[in-house]
């Protein structure tokens, strides 16, 4: 039977750590703010930020949320961003995705300042992380290397299987398993024989989107399984893209959803508008 790694638990250890620090530099004059746009009333992302907003609060991080109408056009947005990259009492700008169909994601994150993308998603601030000279780390990926080094589950030299090749999370996973020497193989939509491609991973990194979609039989006995899928299974109930009744019995390692990847991310988040509100005050 497979431990469970209680992402929960994790996260409210890095989020202590940061509400420390965050105090620090409060003492040195210096309040973190993240702003959050929201458009629309998409019910996951409605939940998603509040999520977002509390955990900022928690940590003593001022957290201003913006949220737009569904009709919002691309000019208002892009003046909206525009004004919070100049404000100096915002280190971290978030739009939360996706955004309505009429408006442009890419033209929206290319107009954040890369000083302030704190989503890492700014081509910039990819190229960064392509190269290992991180400025942001991408929260999602960078919260499951957190998981796997607070359970002392080391990836040099394993095997790591990511299915799901998305910007988000499938590609900078793999570049954050890279920098630490892990053998890595993306698999996706067109990958052939994909059970036994995911069966040969020592770390296997389920990011499809699908619910239940990893099932045993594509697991090794003993592997860690990271499951950042959230997902609602046939009853509505919230689930991720592993099949996790039947992989935990055979896995080594395992997170769950809910409580596993998700707080984490936001942690992350935290700790980016941390690195952020250092930077442009030059104290990182
Ligand atoms: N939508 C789903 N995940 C994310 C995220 O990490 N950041 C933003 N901005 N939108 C998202």
């Amino acid at each position: 039977m497979a431990t469970r790694i209680d992402g929960k638990a994790i996260a409210a250890a890095l989020r202590g750590e940061i509400a420390a620090e965050v105090a620090q530099l409060k003492e040195k004059g210096v309040a973190p703010g993240l702003a959050v746009i929201l458009v629309g009333e998409d019910p996951a992302s409605c939940t998603y930020v509040r999520n977002k907003q509390k955990a900022c609060e928690e940590a003593g991080i001022h957290a201003e949320q913006i949220n737009l109408p569904a009709d919002t056009t691309q000019e208002q947005l892009l003046a909206v961003v525009e004004e919070l990259n100049h404000r100096s009492d915002i280190h971290g700008i978030l739009c939360q995705l996706p955004l309505p169909r009429h408006l442009d994601d890419e033209a929206v994150i290319a107009a954040i300042s890369p000083a302030k993308d704190v989503d890492a998603f700014h081509a910039e601030n990819v190229g960064h992380i392509m190269i290992g000279d991180i400025r942001f780390l991408p929260c999602t990926p960078a919260g499951v290397m957190e998981l796997l080094h607070r359970s002392d589950i080391s990836v040099e030299g394993k095997q790591c299987v990511v299915i799901g090749r998305s910007n988000i999370v499938g590609k900078p996973m793999a570049m954050l398993l890279l920098h630490e020497n892990a053998t890595v193989t993306i698999c996706h939509s067109r990958t052939k024989n994909l059970a036994e491609v995911c069966r040969g991973a020592d770390i296997l990194v389920a990011a499809v989107g699908r619910a239940k979609f990893v099932t045993a039989d594509m697991v090794k006995p003993g592997a860690t399984v990271i499951d950042v899928g959230i997902n609602r299974d046939e009853n509505g109930k919230l689930c991720g893209d592993v099949d996790f009744d039947a992989v935990e019995p055979i896995a080594g390692a395992i997170t769950p959803v809910p409580g596993g990847v998700g707080p984490m991310t936001i942690a992350l988040l935290l700790k980016n508008t941390l690195t952020a509100a250092k930077q442009q005050n030059g104290l990182a």
